[in-house]
C-alpha cells in the first residue's frame, strides 16, 4: 500500500464521472485497500432526504436533488481520509466542480456509451435513464457533461480495464496529486 493513501489525514479522493462508470465499485476497493472510510453522495442524500433517489427526482425533480446534493458536499463529507464516491451529475452545476476540489483530490472515471448502456441496463436505481431510448440520453448527457468532467478531475478511462488495474492507476494518480500538493503547500511556506 502507497505511503499517502493509507494515512489518515491525507487528502480525499473523489470518484466523479458519468453513472456506470464505476465509482462505487472502485471507491469501495480503493477504501478497503487503504483502511480508509467510503462514502457514497447518493447514500448521503437518501439518508439527508430520508428517502431514495427516484422518489427524490419523482417527488420533487431534480433540481431539488442537486441542492441537496450541494449540502451533503457542504456539510456532510469528511475533511480528510476517506474515498468519496459521487453522484453522476454531481461535478456538473456551475461551482460544483470547484466546491469538490475543495474537498480532496478528484478522479473522474470515464466510459464508452456501450459500456455505460451495458452497466446501467435494467437499473431502475437511475431515473434519468429511465425513458424509452437510454442509449441517446447518454449520449445526450454525456456531450452536455463532458466538459464538466474533464474540468473537474484528472481523467481515468476504464474500458478494458479490471478493477484491479484501476485501482493501481488510480492509486499512483492519487500519490502524484498528494506529492505536488505537499510540494506547492512547503513552496508557499
Ligand atoms: C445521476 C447519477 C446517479 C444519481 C442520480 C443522478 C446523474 O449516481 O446521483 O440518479 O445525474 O448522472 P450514479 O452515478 O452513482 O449512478
Amino acid at each position: 500500500m502507497s505511503p499517502a493513501a493509507n494515512k489518515e489525514n491525507s487528502p480525499n479522493l473523489l470518484l466523479a464521472g458519468f453513472m456506470g462508470t464505476g465509482k462505487s465499485a472502485l471507491g469501495r476497493n480503493l477504501a478497503m485497500r487503504w483502511r480508509r472510510r467510503f462514502y457514497d453522495t447518493d447514500e448521503l442524500v437518501e439518508k439527508l432526504a430520508g428517502t431514495s433517489v427516484a422518489d427524490i427526482f419523482a417527488e420533487h425533480g431534480e433540481e431539488h436533488f442537486r441542492a441537496l446534493e450541494r449540502q451533503v458536499v457542504e456539510s456532510l463529507l469528511p475533511e480528510h481520509g476517506a474515498v468519496i464516491a459521487c453522484g453522476g451529475g454531481l461535478v456538473v452545476p456551475p461551482g460544483m466542480g470547484a466546491l469538490v476540489r475543495s474537498k480532496g483530490i478528484i478522479v473522474t472515471l470515464f466510459a464508452s456509451v456501450d459500456t455505460i448502456l451495458r452497466r446501467t441496463a435494467g437499473n431502475s436505481r437511475r431515473p434519468l435513464l429511465k425513458g424509452d431510448d437510454p442509449e441517446a440520453t447518454i449520449r445526450d448527457l454525456m456531450k452536455k457533461r463532458e466538459q464538466a468532467y474533464l474540468k473537474a478531475g484528472i481523467a481515468v478511462y476504464t474500458d478494458g480495464r479490471s478493477l484491479q488495474q484501476l485501482c493501481v492507476i488510480v492509486e499512483r494518480v492519487y500519490e502524484r496529486e498528494v506529492r505536488a500538493l505537499l510540494k506547492s503547500r512547503s513552496k508557499s511556506e
